[in-house]
């Protein structure tokens, strides 16, 4: 099969490509909807396949966990939009779960295109399961994929955010396996004189360029 690079995967640090698409709660300009608010933006491949729905389930229902993360969730696959409104309601009804969050109608393929989300070794023409970590900025954080047989984990979505505001708010990095509540690293001191105070500091400290501290 021929590359075809005009599925292009954007990058960390990249502003979150803008793009105007039909969703289950109407049209949607993509940068004018997620402005001032971190944003998750998710694939999966098909609606009424098992995998993508429990997935979608996990989102609803943690839907108030990201409101209170001031996240937006916005989901994407490519299918119609009357499949969308159709699996929704055939969710709703088998377990009386509402998917709130806004789902995408990519049936163009345009916006998994756009997000690197169409990975034609896997397949041609389902979406595998991207998550795009999306600052208020509108820069692009932390990027997954995953292939359409296995599902991602909910715990790590959420620590992963939480990680990200974290270390953006205070800026600090943090650690192999950080989660809430955990000490996070001081950066590296850029003189001598900031190495030997924090020799007298409280600091945990492992060496002088690793040291951590309460939050
Ligand atoms: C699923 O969601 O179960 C699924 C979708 C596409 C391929 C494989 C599994």
């Amino acid at each position: 099969m021929e590359y075809q690079n005009n599925n292009v995967i954007p990058r960390i640090g990249d502003l979150a490509p803008d793009f105007k698409a039909m969703t289950t709660t109407g049209p949607m300009q993509f940068s004018e909807h997620i402005k001032g608010s971190w944003t998750i933006l998710f694939s999966h491949p098909a609606d009424f396949t098992p995998v993508c729905t429990t997935e979608m389930t996990g989102f609803a229902l943690d839907q108030k966990f990201f409101d209170e993360k001031n996240t937006k969730l916005v989901g994407l696959s490519i299918d119609s939009i009357h499949s969308h409104i159709a699996w929704v309601n055939n969710v709703k009804k088998n377990s009386g779960i509402l998917f709130e969050f806004p789902i995408i109608a990519d049936i163009d393929m345009k916006v998994s295109k756009m997000y690197g989300m169409l990975q034609p070794g896997e397949s041609e023409t389902a979406a595998v399961r991207a998550v795009f970590f999306i600052d208020p900025k509108g820069k692009i954080k932390l990027i997954m994929y995953y292939p359409l047989n296995v599902g991602r984990n909910m715990d790590e979505i959420k620590r992963s955010l939480i990680a990200l505001q974290t270390a953006d708010q205070h800026k600090v990095s943090l650690p192999l396996n950080w989660k809430e509540g955990d000490k996070v690293i001081v950066s590296p001191p850029k003189t001598v004189a900031e190495m030997l105070e924090r020799e007298a500091s409280d600091y945990e400290m492992v060496d002088f360029y690793l040291a951590k501290r309460d939050l």
